[in-house]
């Protein structure tokens, strides 16, 4: 795991858009792994203007969203087809059957999840995966005791993730209490991953996910297991690690990261 810390949110941002940018670019075929949530906005803004200002091409790319509520139709403003629409996918040249998120909407749930994994199979697996991470530790929504060799399923939300998602649905009593989720297992097989985690109320979680036990508790953990996986903080997010000097003299030091310094 390396850690990356940058003095704002912003410019955390901009270091993961441009990640992304230069994997595109290396490879127009680029099997993209995605995530949702407030932090990922900026993320998502940084490319879209690649994209217009940059040229980046989307045109060849593949995506596969972590994670989809149960239950909440794809025109819903609360689901993340329609999110990912709102902030990416209608934004740049990217062909909408190359993107694909679990339909929570399927009848046969289970079903849904096997094919999900089979299409991410067919594709030969996810290049870079892109992941936030939730107040309680989750990464996609890997909640509390979920199996670090767990694949796609349907997972019960915690209270703690009820209560931090449901201003997207007017309140937690209208906000779905199931999701279809990328397993933990299904994200570790992924060939590179970043997390981006920004503000101060990150903190806490950042500290326990990179610098703490593995745990299925927290879900983040696990990506202490992954070959290539980077961590992209700002100040505030980087406030409770305790390794920081280290990690900045990794960060000036690496051959890898001479084009972001
Ligand atoms: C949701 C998503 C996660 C994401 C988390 C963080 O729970 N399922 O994949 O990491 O939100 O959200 P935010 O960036 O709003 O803190």
């Amino acid at each position: 795991m390396e850690i990356v810390i940058r003095t704002t949110a912003e410019a955390a941002a901009e270091l993961t858009a441009s990640v992304i940018a230069r994997e595109i670019r290396g490879n127009p075929h680029l099997v993209l792994g995605l995530a949702t949530g407030r932090t990922m906005e900026a993320v998502y803004r940084i490319l879209v203007r690649k994209h217009r200002e940059e040229r980046l091409d989307f045109a060849e790319v593949t995506t596969f969203n972590l994670d989809e509520y149960v239950g909440v139709p794809r025109e819903h403003p609360g689901s993340y087809r329609y999110y990912m629409n709102e902030h990416l996918f209608g934004r740049v040249n990217i062909e909408s059957a190359r993107t694909f998120l679990p339909n929570g909407m399927a009848s046969d749930i289970p079903t849904e999840c096997r094919q999900y994994e089979s299409r991410i199979r067919n594709r030969g697996g996810v290049n870079l995966q892109l992941l936030g991470i939730g107040r309680s530790g989750h990464i996609g929504f890997n909640e509390p005791l979920s199996a670090l060799r767990s694949r796609t399923r349907e997972k019960p939300l915690t209270p703690k993730t009820i209560e931090q998602n449901s201003p997207m649905f007017g309140g937690p009593d209208q906000m779905p209490r199931w999701a279809i989720t990328m397993g933990v297992g299904t994200i570790l097989e992924s060939h590179r991953c970043i997390l981006l985690a920004t503000g101060a109320e990150k903190a806490e979680i950042i500290a326990k996910a990179v610098e703490g036990p593995i745990t299925s508790m927290i879900s983040a953990t696990a990506l202490q297991l992954h070959p290539h996986c980077t961590v992209v903080v700002d100040e505030a997010a980087a406030s409770h690690l305790e390794q920081t000097d280290y990690y900045r003299w990794v960060f000036e030091n690496e051959r890898d990261w001479a084009d972001f310094r």
